[in-house]
């Protein structure tokens, strides 16, 4: 999609988040937007204040199953958070601008790093259905791009560098958790296409050979969207199937929410464990370091 981005759209950014402002005092450094069925990470939070996407000024609304539709405020070992649960995207409808005007209202509340996750495909054949994937990179295949437009100055520069997307030191806290926690986390590269098909055999097929790991159909706008505005990185993927053409079967919607499902204890203390990681790494907090 790539219609013209409003005039005003600055305006309602700044109109979302004072009104996010005022409905809570916690003043989080770190944003987590949570995809399908991995909302649950949420609940593990305390001290919470819970927005519903309706309420809050041109937020988008996601319509899917397994998104529950809120911005909530908690806590996690004291260390303010704010978490999204469900996220609008480009196959429902919405404008790349629109995909990620949450997360440039989450960098304008002064979060700098960013967690994404997302329910994803596995192409490379050594993964299978229930791991959890470390994104390395990406491909960007969704044919927009959310910063194209005018520059949004406030926020970063017009051109910007994409090498380190996934931020490295965030990455190595992520392999470190996984490690203290004795889970697999494999790394790859994920594809993200438009949607809302899942892919054919022969595109799995192609974005193999381009070096995919893992396709899916979010995160690369808000990816793009955090490193525009100078947000630090790190992206996990649930591999709830095999894509498509790999075993004999057919692709639904039940599959991915049930393995995101089964996989949820190991996916929210990955989380957990990461969080405390990064802000033990950003200084926010006392603790030991590596
Ligand atoms: N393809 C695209 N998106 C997905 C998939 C897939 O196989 N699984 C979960 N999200």
């Amino acid at each position: 999609m790539s219609s013209r981005r409003p005039d005003v759209y600055d305006e309602r950014l700044r109109a979302a988040r004072d009104y996010v402002q005022s409905r809570s005092k916690l003043e989080p450094r770190i944003a987590l937007i949570l995809g399908s069925g991995l909302g649950a990470f949420a609940e593990t939070l305390t001290e919470t204040t819970a927005l519903s996407y309706d309420e809050i000024p041109h937020w988008p609304r996601s319509t899917v199953d397994g998104h529950a539709g809120q911005l909530v405020f908690g806590r996690h070992s004291n260390l303010p958070l704010a978490v999204m649960q469900g996220r609008a995207h480009l196959y429902e409808g919405y404008h790349s601008w629109e995909v990620v005007f949450p997360t440039r209202v989450l960098a304008m509340m002064g979060c700098g790093s960013l967690l994404v996750s997302n329910a994803a495909g596995a192409i490379n054949a050594d993964f299978a259905a229930g791991d959890l994937m470390l994104i390395r990179d990406h491909i960007n295949l969704q044919g927009s791009n959310p910063c194209a437009g005018a520059n949004l100055a406030d926020l970063g520069q017009r051109f910007f560098d994409m090498t380190n997307a996934y931020d490295p030191g965030y990455r190595n806290l992520a392999s470190g958790a996984a490690s203290e926690l004795g889970m697999v986390l494999r790394e790859g590269i994920y594809a993200g296409m438009l949607g809302p098909s899942y892919e054919t055999p022969a595109e799995i097929a192609m974005l193999r050979a381009l070096g995919a790991d893992a396709v899916g159909m979010s995160t690369v706008p808000e990816v793009i969207a955090a490193n525009h505005a100078g947000m630090k990185v790190v992206g996990i993927s649930c591999l709830t199937n095999m894509a498509a053409g790999i075993l004999d079967q057919p692709l639904d919607h039940d599959e991915v929410m049930q393995t995101a499902e089964r996989v949820r204890h190991h996916f929210i203390s990955l989380i957990g464990a990461l969080v405390d990681r990064i802000a033990v790494a950003e200084e926010w907090v006392a603790g030991e370091s590596e």
